[in-house]
């Protein structure tokens, strides 16, 4: 087989041999929890209809809505002066949606803490639709998104309708394991957080941080790409503060006053949604969660700080680095190691190690460690990281 077109290489989901265990580290879409799966699958083979078949406005339907708004809400501890919102349009979706939300015209502010690919696309967009800071997260010294900008009071400006920020980089691989605080004199500025792919695996301070918007695309830790979860302070919403440009699909007051009906909602999805719910009250919830996380990450980075320069990271600042997804390259990108290493892992089971992202394949390989990858999976993986580096150091 030619190297280049080797499966391996190309990003293929599957493995040779059926009877290995197949790991999916891609960084979404990806798997869910096995127990959520199966439970997927189970629905199929209940009597009467599933989500798939169900009107939107049923009484069927409108009890999983309840039951999934009510199960977010109580698992993230989401206050009641919030409302639960499940978005199309994907994270993208809400690159538009909140500049049109939260921006009456063109010539309101609103300051972007860009530090990675995700938040540069966000500020890319938003520029459509009103008058952008950018406070810039680069690294002076290297010019690359391997950490997160001190805040403070000059480069935000007090007019701002809000500051966006990406509490993890999902290609850079960089983590708020907490919200950062805004400067005192700009606490009164509602936060707006892209929490697509770390949401659920750990506390989300909402009053304290001042979080104004919190959105994350399911495709990650929630569920299936095809819905969004859009949580909203409800002073934000109102019948003139978005720009009457807002599509009504994206309008936030529309959704509200509609219950999430104003068009028909991504049914099935938000019932897989409901299930992941289930599963983390289940599994211990958010702080169960967050030790887990904390646990597969560690394994991984440990491996990589200990290889004697084998495995590098990007992110230095421990503080900093992704629990979701963790960049690493084989001596400094060698390309043909690289290859075996992926051909390899491939053949044991471990997929989605390198993928295809907007941004192109990236100069590290990544493992994602949402909440479909146990701590035995990314112990997995630990193992075959440190075989490969004893066969291949020297
Ligand atoms: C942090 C973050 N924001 C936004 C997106 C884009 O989401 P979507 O593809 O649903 O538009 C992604 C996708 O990987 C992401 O990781």
């Amino acid at each position: 087989m030619n190297a280049n077109t080797h499966p391996a290489l190309v990003g293929s989901l599957s493995t040779p041999n059926p009877s290995v265990k197949l790991i999916n580290f891609s960084p979404g879409p990806t798997s869910l929890p096995k127990a959520v799966e199966d439970e997927i699958a189970a629905s199929f083979k209940k009597p009467g209809l599933t989500s798939l078949a169900l009107s939107h406005r049923s009484p069927e339907f409108l009890n999983i809505l309840d039951h999934v708004t009510a199960s977010v809400k109580r698992i993230m501890d989401i206050p009641d002066d919030y409302e639960v919102l499940f978005t199309h349009g994907g994270g993208h979706g809400q690159f538009a949606a909140v500049p049109l939300n939260l921006c009456h015209d063109k010539s309101d502010i609103a300051t972007y803490i860009v530090n990675g690919t995700w938040t540069e696309r966000a500020r890319d967009e938003a520029q459509k639709y009103c008058t952008v800071h950018t406070i810039d997260g680069r690294d002076p010294h290297t010019g690359g998104y391997t950490t997160f900008p001190e805040l403070t009071e000059e480069e935000i400006d007090p007019k701002s309708k809000f500051v966006y920020l990406c509490s993890n980089e999902t290609v850079n691989g960089i983590e708020n394991h907490r919200l950062p605080k805004l400067p005192e004199s700009r606490r009164n500025i509602p936060l707006v957080i892209d929490a697509s792919s770390d949401f659920t695996t750990k506390p989300i301070d909402w009053h304290g941080d001042g979080v104004g918007v919190l959105f994350a695309c399911a495709s990650k830790n929630i569920g299936h790409p095809g819905v969004t979860l859009t949580v909203v302070r409800r002073d934000l919403l109102g019948k003139d503060k978005a720009s009457p440009l807002c599509p009504g699909v994206f309008n936030y007051t529309i959704t509200v006053e509609a219950g999430n009906l104003w068009n028909t909602p991504a049914t099935f999805n938000i019932e897989v949604v409901g299930y992941l719910m289930d599963w983390l009250e289940r599994e211990g919830g958010v702080a169960e969660n967050e030790r887990r996380s904390i646990a597969k990450s560690r394994i991984l980075y440990d491996v990589i700080d200990n290889s004697d320069g084998f495995y590098g990271t990007p992110v230095q600042e421990k503080a900093l680095r992704s629990r979701m997804n963790i960049p690493f390259n084989i001596k400094g990108g060698d390309e043909e190691l690289t290859d075996e290493f992926l051909i390899q892992s491939w053949n044991e089971g471990m997929v989605g190690l390198r993928t295809l992202t907007p941004f192109g394949v990236g100069e590290y390989l990544r493992a994602s460690l949402y909440n479909g990858i146990t701590e035995e999976d990314a112990a997995s993986l630990a193992d075959f990281m440190q075989r490969f580096a004893r066969e291949n150091s020297g």
